[in-house]
Protein backbone atom coordinates (compact mmCIF):
# COMPACT_ATOMS: atom_id res chain seq x y z
CA UNK A 1 0.00 0.00 0.00
CA UNK A 2 1.46 3.75 -0.46
CA UNK A 3 0.99 6.63 1.51
CA UNK A 4 1.53 10.57 0.80
CA UNK A 5 3.83 12.12 2.48
CA UNK A 6 3.52 16.51 2.57
CA UNK A 7 5.82 19.11 4.18
CA UNK A 8 3.17 21.62 4.99
CA UNK A 9 3.51 25.29 4.65
CA UNK A 10 3.93 25.97 1.16
CA UNK A 11 1.91 27.98 -1.14
CA UNK A 12 0.18 27.18 -3.91
CA UNK A 13 0.31 28.84 -7.07
CA UNK A 14 -0.21 28.37 -10.76
CA UNK A 15 -2.93 26.77 -13.16
CA UNK A 16 -4.10 23.28 -12.35
CA UNK A 17 -6.68 21.63 -14.96
CA UNK A 18 -10.13 19.67 -13.64
CA UNK A 19 -11.06 16.04 -15.06
CA UNK A 20 -13.99 14.77 -16.12
CA UNK A 21 -16.61 14.19 -13.37
CA UNK A 22 -16.11 10.56 -11.73
CA UNK A 23 -19.55 10.57 -10.57
CA UNK A 24 -21.11 11.48 -14.28
CA UNK A 25 -18.54 9.19 -16.03
CA UNK A 26 -19.95 6.07 -14.14
CA UNK A 27 -23.65 5.83 -14.82
CA UNK A 28 -22.76 7.11 -18.57
CA UNK A 29 -20.71 3.98 -18.90
CA UNK A 30 -23.01 2.24 -17.31
CA UNK A 31 -25.69 3.59 -19.68
CA UNK A 32 -23.87 2.52 -22.82
CA UNK A 33 -25.14 -0.98 -22.14
CA UNK A 34 -28.67 0.05 -23.26
CA UNK A 35 -27.92 0.21 -26.49
CA UNK A 36 -26.53 -2.89 -28.73
CA UNK A 37 -24.47 0.02 -31.00
CA UNK A 38 -20.62 1.35 -29.82
CA UNK A 39 -20.34 4.19 -28.31
CA UNK A 40 -17.39 6.27 -26.69
CA UNK A 41 -17.35 8.67 -23.94
CA UNK A 42 -14.29 11.46 -23.39
CA UNK A 43 -12.97 13.26 -20.82
CA UNK A 44 -12.96 10.19 -18.58
CA UNK A 45 -10.96 10.84 -15.50
CA UNK A 46 -8.12 7.93 -14.99
CA UNK A 47 -9.45 7.02 -11.78
CA UNK A 48 -9.66 3.51 -9.80
CA UNK A 49 -13.60 3.66 -10.12
CA UNK A 50 -13.46 3.94 -13.67
CA UNK A 51 -10.96 1.53 -13.91
CA UNK A 52 -13.25 -0.93 -12.06
CA UNK A 53 -16.34 -0.14 -14.33
CA UNK A 54 -14.38 -0.94 -17.37
CA UNK A 55 -13.49 -4.34 -15.72
CA UNK A 56 -16.89 -4.97 -14.80
CA UNK A 57 -18.24 -3.99 -18.21
CA UNK A 58 -15.62 -6.02 -19.80
CA UNK A 59 -16.66 -9.31 -17.38
CA UNK A 60 -20.26 -8.44 -18.60
CA UNK A 61 -19.29 -9.30 -22.16
CA UNK A 62 -18.44 -6.05 -23.43
CA UNK A 63 -15.60 -5.00 -25.79
CA UNK A 64 -13.67 -1.63 -24.25
CA UNK A 65 -11.17 -0.13 -25.17
CA UNK A 66 -9.69 2.16 -22.41
CA UNK A 67 -6.99 5.21 -24.53
CA UNK A 68 -5.99 8.03 -21.66
CA UNK A 69 -9.53 9.72 -21.15
CA UNK A 70 -11.50 8.49 -23.96
CA UNK A 71 -13.67 4.62 -22.96
CA UNK A 72 -15.00 3.61 -26.57
CA UNK A 73 -17.50 0.71 -25.29
CA UNK A 74 -19.16 -1.97 -27.93
CA UNK A 75 -21.69 -3.64 -25.78
CA UNK A 76 -22.89 -5.85 -28.60
CA UNK A 77 -22.05 -8.71 -27.02
CA UNK A 78 -23.06 -8.47 -23.82
CA UNK A 79 -24.61 -11.95 -22.08
CA UNK A 80 -24.31 -12.48 -18.66
CA UNK A 81 -26.44 -9.71 -16.79
CA UNK A 82 -24.97 -10.90 -13.58
CA UNK A 83 -23.10 -8.12 -11.00
CA UNK A 84 -21.03 -10.94 -8.20
CA UNK A 85 -20.61 -9.27 -5.17
CA UNK A 86 -16.63 -9.66 -5.80
CA UNK A 87 -17.70 -6.98 -8.43
CA UNK A 88 -20.03 -4.19 -6.55
CA UNK A 89 -17.98 -4.79 -3.12
CA UNK A 90 -15.07 -3.22 -4.97
CA UNK A 91 -17.52 0.06 -5.87
CA UNK A 92 -20.74 0.69 -4.44
CA UNK A 93 -21.38 2.87 -7.67
CA UNK A 94 -21.95 -0.39 -9.98
CA UNK A 95 -25.61 -0.44 -8.56
CA UNK A 96 -26.20 1.72 -11.47
CA UNK A 97 -26.10 -1.20 -14.06
CA UNK A 98 -29.17 -2.31 -12.36
CA UNK A 99 -31.43 0.03 -14.86
CA UNK A 100 -29.83 -0.67 -17.87
CA UNK A 101 -29.50 -4.40 -17.91
CA UNK A 102 -32.87 -4.49 -16.57
CA UNK A 103 -34.35 -2.26 -19.30
CA UNK A 104 -31.99 -4.45 -22.26
CA UNK A 105 -32.62 -8.07 -21.05
CA UNK A 106 -35.81 -7.97 -19.43
CA UNK A 107 -33.52 -9.60 -15.91
CA UNK A 108 -30.01 -9.12 -14.39
CA UNK A 109 -29.11 -10.27 -11.12
CA UNK A 110 -26.94 -7.64 -8.99
CA UNK A 111 -25.58 -8.45 -5.38
CA UNK A 112 -27.02 -6.14 -3.07
CA UNK A 113 -23.99 -3.40 -1.73
CA UNK A 114 -24.17 -3.22 2.29
CA UNK A 115 -22.89 -0.02 4.10
CA UNK A 116 -19.90 1.60 3.95
CA UNK A 117 -18.05 3.38 6.11
CA UNK A 118 -19.50 7.00 5.07
CA UNK A 119 -22.71 5.29 6.47
CA UNK A 120 -25.97 2.93 5.47
CA UNK A 121 -26.02 3.23 1.71
CA UNK A 122 -29.43 1.96 1.10
CA UNK A 123 -31.39 1.21 -2.24
CA UNK A 124 -34.62 0.94 -1.78
CA UNK A 125 -35.87 3.85 -3.81
CA UNK A 126 -33.37 1.90 -6.85
CA UNK A 127 -35.56 -1.29 -6.07
CA UNK A 128 -38.73 1.33 -5.69
CA UNK A 129 -38.66 2.55 -8.77
CA UNK A 130 -37.88 -0.73 -10.97
CA UNK A 131 -40.74 -1.97 -9.26
CA UNK A 132 -42.99 1.01 -10.05
CA UNK A 133 -42.17 0.18 -13.33
CA UNK A 134 -43.42 -3.45 -13.71
CA UNK A 135 -40.28 -5.06 -12.40
CA UNK A 136 -40.55 -8.30 -10.17
CA UNK A 137 -37.80 -7.83 -7.73
CA UNK A 138 -36.54 -10.49 -5.24
CA UNK A 139 -33.65 -10.70 -2.43
CA UNK A 140 -32.46 -14.07 -3.18
CA UNK A 141 -29.14 -15.52 -1.10
CA UNK A 142 -27.44 -11.27 -1.07
CA UNK A 143 -28.25 -10.44 -4.58
CA UNK A 144 -30.92 -8.14 -5.89
CA UNK A 145 -32.71 -10.67 -9.03
CA UNK A 146 -35.01 -8.03 -11.36
CA UNK A 147 -36.99 -9.42 -14.06
CA UNK A 148 -39.61 -8.02 -16.59
CA UNK A 149 -41.16 -8.73 -19.84
CA UNK A 150 -41.57 -5.17 -20.83
CA UNK A 151 -40.87 -2.17 -18.27
CA UNK A 152 -43.90 0.14 -18.33
CA UNK A 153 -43.50 4.07 -17.99
CA UNK A 154 -45.73 5.36 -15.11
CA UNK A 155 -44.72 8.14 -11.97
CA UNK A 156 -42.39 7.41 -9.82
CA UNK A 157 -41.92 9.22 -6.71
CA UNK A 158 -38.15 8.40 -5.66
CA UNK A 159 -37.87 10.92 -2.43
CA UNK A 160 -36.49 9.50 0.50
CA UNK A 161 -35.55 10.53 4.41
CA UNK A 162 -32.06 12.18 3.13
CA UNK A 163 -33.97 13.55 -0.11
CA UNK A 164 -33.40 12.45 -3.75
CA UNK A 165 -31.01 9.78 -5.12
CA UNK A 166 -28.54 10.31 -7.36
CA UNK A 167 -27.48 7.08 -8.81
CA UNK A 168 -31.23 5.80 -7.91
CA UNK A 169 -32.53 8.74 -10.03
CA UNK A 170 -30.17 7.52 -12.91
CA UNK A 171 -30.96 3.98 -12.67
CA UNK A 172 -34.87 5.15 -13.25
CA UNK A 173 -34.33 7.38 -15.85
CA UNK A 174 -32.18 4.51 -17.70
CA UNK A 175 -34.69 1.94 -17.29
CA UNK A 176 -37.48 4.02 -18.23
CA UNK A 177 -35.62 5.15 -21.61
CA UNK A 178 -36.57 2.06 -23.38
CA UNK A 179 -40.05 1.76 -21.10
CA UNK A 180 -43.66 1.72 -22.70
CA UNK A 181 -44.88 4.74 -22.56
CA UNK A 182 -44.20 7.93 -20.31
CA UNK A 183 -42.33 7.69 -16.95
CA UNK A 184 -42.62 10.75 -15.03
CA UNK A 185 -39.65 11.15 -11.67
CA UNK A 186 -40.87 12.81 -8.95
CA UNK A 187 -38.36 14.19 -6.63
CA UNK A 188 -35.86 12.99 -9.02
CA UNK A 189 -32.19 14.38 -8.13
CA UNK A 190 -30.99 17.77 -9.63
CA UNK A 191 -27.11 17.04 -9.44
CA UNK A 192 -25.01 18.17 -12.50
CA UNK A 193 -24.16 14.38 -12.64
CA UNK A 194 -27.93 13.26 -13.18
CA UNK A 195 -28.23 16.14 -16.25
CA UNK A 196 -24.96 15.23 -17.47
CA UNK A 197 -25.98 11.59 -18.01
CA UNK A 198 -30.08 12.50 -18.70
CA UNK A 199 -27.98 14.34 -21.61
CA UNK A 200 -26.05 11.39 -22.56
CA UNK A 201 -29.16 9.48 -22.83
CA UNK A 202 -30.58 12.15 -25.15
CA UNK A 203 -28.07 11.61 -27.62
CA UNK A 204 -28.76 8.32 -27.61
CA UNK A 205 -31.91 8.97 -28.74
CA UNK A 206 -33.75 8.92 -25.38
CA UNK A 207 -36.52 11.34 -25.06
CA UNK A 208 -36.33 13.56 -21.65
CA UNK A 209 -37.43 16.98 -20.60
CA UNK A 210 -36.99 18.45 -17.11
CA UNK A 211 -33.35 17.64 -16.27
CA UNK A 212 -32.22 19.45 -13.64
CA UNK A 213 -35.52 19.92 -12.21
CA UNK A 214 -36.95 17.64 -9.59
CA UNK A 215 -39.77 16.31 -12.21
CA UNK A 216 -37.91 14.50 -14.76
CA UNK A 217 -40.02 13.40 -17.75
CA UNK A 218 -39.57 10.04 -19.79
CA UNK A 219 -40.90 8.88 -22.98
CA UNK A 220 -39.72 5.63 -23.51
CA UNK A 221 -38.42 4.63 -27.05
CA UNK A 222 -37.81 0.91 -28.47
CA UNK A 223 -34.41 1.18 -29.21
CA UNK A 224 -30.88 3.81 -28.27
CA UNK A 225 -28.24 4.18 -30.81
CA UNK A 226 -24.69 4.42 -29.76
CA UNK A 227 -23.38 7.83 -28.91
CA UNK A 228 -20.01 10.03 -29.00
CA UNK A 229 -20.42 12.11 -25.36
CA UNK A 230 -17.99 14.17 -23.94
CA UNK A 231 -18.56 14.23 -19.62
CA UNK A 232 -18.42 17.46 -17.35
CA UNK A 233 -15.86 19.03 -15.13
CA UNK A 234 -15.67 17.51 -11.87
CA UNK A 235 -17.21 20.05 -9.49
CA UNK A 236 -15.93 18.36 -6.59
CA UNK A 237 -12.45 18.18 -7.54
CA UNK A 238 -12.82 21.44 -8.69
CA UNK A 239 -14.17 22.44 -4.65
CA UNK A 240 -11.11 20.44 -3.54
CA UNK A 241 -8.50 22.62 -5.42
CA UNK A 242 -10.66 25.71 -4.76
CA UNK A 243 -10.09 25.39 -0.75
CA UNK A 244 -6.42 24.03 -1.35
CA UNK A 245 -5.60 27.62 -2.64
CA UNK A 246 -7.73 28.91 0.02
CA UNK A 247 -6.19 27.36 2.93
CA UNK A 248 -2.84 27.94 1.74
CA UNK A 249 -3.06 31.47 1.15
CA UNK A 250 -2.29 30.61 -2.54
CA UNK A 251 -3.28 31.90 -5.87
CA UNK A 252 -4.20 29.19 -8.01
CA UNK A 253 -6.02 29.46 -11.56
CA UNK A 254 -8.38 26.62 -11.95
CA UNK A 255 -9.40 25.34 -15.93
CA UNK A 256 -12.14 23.16 -17.13
CA UNK A 257 -14.59 24.33 -14.51
CA UNK A 258 -17.96 25.22 -14.00
CA UNK A 259 -18.81 27.66 -11.17
CA UNK A 260 -22.27 27.27 -11.65
CA UNK A 261 -22.34 24.03 -10.42
CA UNK A 262 -20.48 25.32 -7.05
CA UNK A 263 -22.70 27.88 -6.54
CA UNK A 264 -23.83 26.74 -2.22
CA UNK A 265 -20.07 26.46 -2.00
CA UNK A 266 -18.85 29.35 -3.71
CA UNK A 267 -21.55 31.07 -1.41
CA UNK A 268 -20.11 30.23 1.83
CA UNK A 269 -16.46 30.53 0.83
CA UNK A 270 -17.05 34.14 -0.23
CA UNK A 271 -18.33 34.71 3.19
CA UNK A 272 -15.37 33.25 4.77
CA UNK A 273 -12.77 35.57 2.77
CA UNK A 274 -12.61 33.63 -0.38
CA UNK A 275 -12.12 35.91 -3.54
CA UNK A 276 -12.63 33.71 -6.52
CA UNK A 277 -12.93 35.77 -10.16
CA UNK A 278 -13.95 34.34 -13.41
CA UNK A 279 -12.27 35.49 -16.91
CA UNK A 280 -12.22 33.27 -19.98
CA UNK A 281 -14.12 30.41 -18.26
CA UNK A 282 -11.37 29.63 -15.82
CA UNK A 283 -11.43 31.01 -12.29
CA UNK A 284 -9.01 32.73 -10.21
CA UNK A 285 -8.56 32.12 -6.40
CA UNK A 286 -7.29 34.27 -4.03
CA UNK A 287 -8.11 34.73 -0.02
CA UNK A 288 -8.24 37.88 2.04
CA UNK A 289 -5.41 38.14 4.58
CA UNK A 290 -7.87 36.43 7.23
CA UNK A 291 -10.39 34.33 6.77
CA UNK A 292 -13.82 33.95 8.62
CA UNK A 293 -15.50 30.78 10.06
CA UNK A 294 -18.48 29.90 8.53
CA UNK A 295 -21.35 27.29 9.26
CA UNK A 296 -22.40 24.87 6.33
CA UNK A 297 -24.84 22.57 6.11
CA UNK A 298 -24.97 19.67 3.51
CA UNK A 299 -28.43 19.22 1.25
CA UNK A 300 -29.08 17.30 -2.07
CA UNK A 301 -28.10 19.42 -4.89
CA UNK A 302 -27.86 23.03 -5.57
CA UNK A 303 -27.36 22.78 -1.54
CA UNK A 304 -24.17 22.34 -0.50
CA UNK A 305 -22.58 19.05 -1.55
CA UNK A 306 -22.03 16.24 0.78
CA UNK A 307 -18.65 15.30 -0.96
CA UNK A 308 -17.35 18.61 -0.06
CA UNK A 309 -18.27 18.95 3.12
CA UNK A 310 -14.54 16.94 4.99
CA UNK A 311 -12.66 19.26 2.67
CA UNK A 312 -14.93 22.54 3.62
CA UNK A 313 -14.00 20.88 7.58
CA UNK A 314 -10.50 21.15 7.31
CA UNK A 315 -10.45 24.48 6.26
CA UNK A 316 -12.15 25.38 9.37
CA UNK A 317 -9.84 24.09 11.03
CA UNK A 318 -7.40 26.95 10.57
CA UNK A 319 -10.13 29.73 11.02
CA UNK A 320 -10.15 31.25 14.30
CA UNK A 321 -13.60 30.85 15.63
CA UNK A 322 -16.45 28.42 15.76
CA UNK A 323 -17.80 26.83 13.08
CA UNK A 324 -20.77 24.12 12.56
CA UNK A 325 -20.91 21.60 10.64
CA UNK A 326 -24.00 19.40 9.48
CA UNK A 327 -24.46 16.31 7.52
CA UNK A 328 -27.68 15.70 6.11
CA UNK A 329 -27.01 13.28 3.36
CA UNK A 330 -24.69 11.11 5.10
CA UNK A 331 -25.17 11.56 9.21
CA UNK A 332 -22.02 9.58 9.79
CA UNK A 333 -20.14 10.82 7.72
CA UNK A 334 -17.71 12.09 9.89
CA UNK A 335 -14.94 9.51 9.44
CA UNK A 336 -11.94 12.35 8.80
CA UNK A 337 -12.90 14.15 12.34
CA UNK A 338 -10.77 12.25 14.70
CA UNK A 339 -7.82 12.13 12.10
CA UNK A 340 -8.20 15.92 11.35
CA UNK A 341 -7.47 16.33 15.28
CA UNK A 342 -4.99 14.05 15.51
CA UNK A 343 -3.24 17.10 13.49
CA UNK A 344 -4.13 19.45 16.43
CA UNK A 345 -7.80 20.39 15.16
CA UNK A 346 -10.70 20.94 17.79
CA UNK A 347 -13.59 19.54 16.10
CA UNK A 348 -16.39 17.71 18.59
CA UNK A 349 -19.15 15.83 17.21
CA UNK A 350 -22.78 16.67 18.20
CA UNK A 351 -25.20 14.39 16.56
CA UNK A 352 -24.49 15.16 13.17
CA UNK A 353 -23.12 18.43 13.29
CA UNK A 354 -19.67 18.96 13.76
CA UNK A 355 -18.69 22.02 15.73
CA UNK A 356 -15.07 23.28 14.80
CA UNK A 357 -13.30 25.67 16.66
CA UNK A 358 -10.70 26.83 14.71
CA UNK A 359 -7.04 27.42 15.65
CA UNK A 360 -4.20 29.40 13.51
CA UNK A 361 -2.19 26.34 12.69
CA UNK A 362 -2.12 22.16 13.04
CA UNK A 363 0.34 19.64 13.33
CA UNK A 364 1.99 17.39 10.76
CA UNK A 365 0.92 13.48 11.79
CA UNK A 366 0.76 10.14 10.24
CA UNK A 367 -3.17 9.95 9.05
CA UNK A 368 -5.03 7.24 8.53
CA UNK A 369 -8.14 7.55 5.30
CA UNK A 370 -11.36 5.64 5.64
CA UNK A 371 -12.81 7.14 2.52
CA UNK A 372 -11.99 9.07 -0.70
CA UNK A 373 -13.25 12.67 0.90
CA UNK A 374 -12.22 11.73 4.14
CA UNK A 375 -8.43 11.14 2.46
CA UNK A 376 -8.68 14.71 0.85
CA UNK A 377 -9.70 16.30 3.78
CA UNK A 378 -6.10 15.06 5.05
CA UNK A 379 -4.51 16.48 1.87
CA UNK A 380 -5.79 19.49 2.45
CA UNK A 381 -4.85 19.52 6.37
CA UNK A 382 -1.48 18.70 5.39
CA UNK A 383 -0.36 21.07 3.08
CA UNK A 384 -0.98 23.51 6.16
CA UNK A 385 0.17 21.72 8.91
CA UNK A 386 3.83 22.35 10.08
CA UNK A 387 6.38 19.81 9.65
CA UNK A 388 5.35 15.92 8.16
CA UNK A 389 2.08 14.36 7.32
CA UNK A 390 1.72 10.93 6.37
CA UNK A 391 -2.07 10.06 4.38
CA UNK A 392 -2.23 6.37 4.23
CA UNK A 393 -4.19 4.00 2.51
CA UNK A 394 -3.93 6.55 -0.27
CA UNK A 395 -6.09 3.93 -2.69
CA UNK A 396 -9.42 6.03 -1.67
CA UNK A 397 -7.56 9.10 -2.88
CA UNK A 398 -6.97 7.13 -6.05
CA UNK A 399 -10.38 6.00 -6.44
CA UNK A 400 -11.50 9.55 -7.18
CA UNK A 401 -8.29 12.08 -8.12
CA UNK A 402 -6.76 11.98 -11.20
CA UNK A 403 -2.92 12.76 -11.00
CA UNK A 404 -3.74 14.68 -7.44
CA UNK A 405 -0.09 14.35 -6.53
CA UNK A 406 1.37 15.80 -10.38
CA UNK A 407 -1.32 18.23 -9.96
CA UNK A 408 -0.31 19.66 -6.49
CA UNK A 409 3.74 19.53 -7.20
CA UNK A 410 2.97 21.91 -10.28
CA UNK A 411 1.48 24.13 -8.07
CA UNK A 412 4.63 24.28 -5.38
CA UNK A 413 3.59 21.74 -2.59
CA UNK A 414 5.89 19.16 -1.44
CA UNK A 415 3.90 15.71 -1.88
CA UNK A 416 4.73 12.81 -2.81
CA UNK A 417 3.99 9.28 -3.10
CA UNK A 418 5.98 6.51 -1.29
CA UNK A 419 5.32 2.53 -0.68
CA UNK A 420 4.60 1.76 2.93
N1 LIG B 1 -30.64 6.69 -0.04
C1 LIG B 1 -31.71 5.97 0.42
N2 LIG B 1 -32.21 4.99 -0.38
C2 LIG B 1 -31.70 4.72 -1.62
C3 LIG B 1 -30.61 5.47 -2.08
C4 LIG B 1 -30.11 6.47 -1.26
O1 LIG B 1 -32.20 6.19 1.52
O2 LIG B 1 -32.21 3.82 -2.29
C5 LIG B 1 -30.08 7.74 0.82
C6 LIG B 1 -28.58 7.57 1.08
O3 LIG B 1 -28.33 6.68 2.15
C7 LIG B 1 -28.16 8.98 1.37
C8 LIG B 1 -29.04 9.81 0.42
O4 LIG B 1 -30.16 8.96 0.12
O5 LIG B 1 -28.50 9.30 2.69
C9 LIG B 1 -28.38 10.22 -0.87
O6 LIG B 1 -27.78 9.10 -1.51
P1 LIG B 1 -27.65 8.98 -3.08
O7 LIG B 1 -28.45 7.82 -3.56
O8 LIG B 1 -27.92 10.29 -3.71
O9 LIG B 1 -26.11 8.60 -3.23
P2 LIG B 1 -25.49 7.76 -4.42
O10 LIG B 1 -26.23 8.06 -5.65
O11 LIG B 1 -25.34 6.35 -4.01
C10 LIG B 1 -23.82 9.58 -5.26
C11 LIG B 1 -22.31 9.72 -5.34
C12 LIG B 1 -21.73 9.95 -3.95
C13 LIG B 1 -22.40 11.19 -3.35
C14 LIG B 1 -23.92 11.00 -3.32
C15 LIG B 1 -24.68 12.21 -2.79
C16 LIG B 1 -21.75 8.34 -7.25
C17 LIG B 1 -21.04 7.16 -7.77
N3 LIG B 1 -21.73 8.53 -5.94
O12 LIG B 1 -24.04 8.39 -4.49
O13 LIG B 1 -20.35 10.22 -4.16
O14 LIG B 1 -21.92 11.39 -2.05
O15 LIG B 1 -24.40 10.72 -4.65
O16 LIG B 1 -24.42 13.32 -3.57
O17 LIG B 1 -22.32 9.10 -8.01
C18 LIG B 1 -18.06 10.31 -3.62
O18 LIG B 1 -17.85 10.66 -4.80
O19 LIG B 1 -17.18 10.38 -2.72
C19 LIG B 1 -19.40 9.82 -3.25
C20 LIG B 1 -19.64 9.13 -2.14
Amino acid sequence: MDKLIIEGGKRLEGTVEISGAKNSSLPILAATFLSREPSVIKNVPQVADVFTMVKIMKSLGAKVQHNGNTVEVDPRNVKNPVLTYKLVSTMRGSICFLGPLLARFGEVQVSFPGGCVIGQRPIDLHLKGVRTLGADVKLEHGYVVAKCKKLKGTRVYLGGSFGSSVLGTGNIMMAAALAHGKTVIDSAACEPEVVDLGNFLKKMGAKIDGLGSPSIEIEGVKKLTGAVYSVIPDRIEAGTYIIASAMTKGDVTIKNIDLRMLGAMLDKLKDAGVIITEKNGHARIRRERVLRPVSVTTLPYPGFPTDLQAQMMAMMCIVPGISVITEKIYPERFMHVSELNRMGANIMLEGHSAIVSGRKTLSGAPVMASDLRASAALVLAGLVAEGVTDVSRVYHLDRGYENLVAKLQSLGANIKREKE
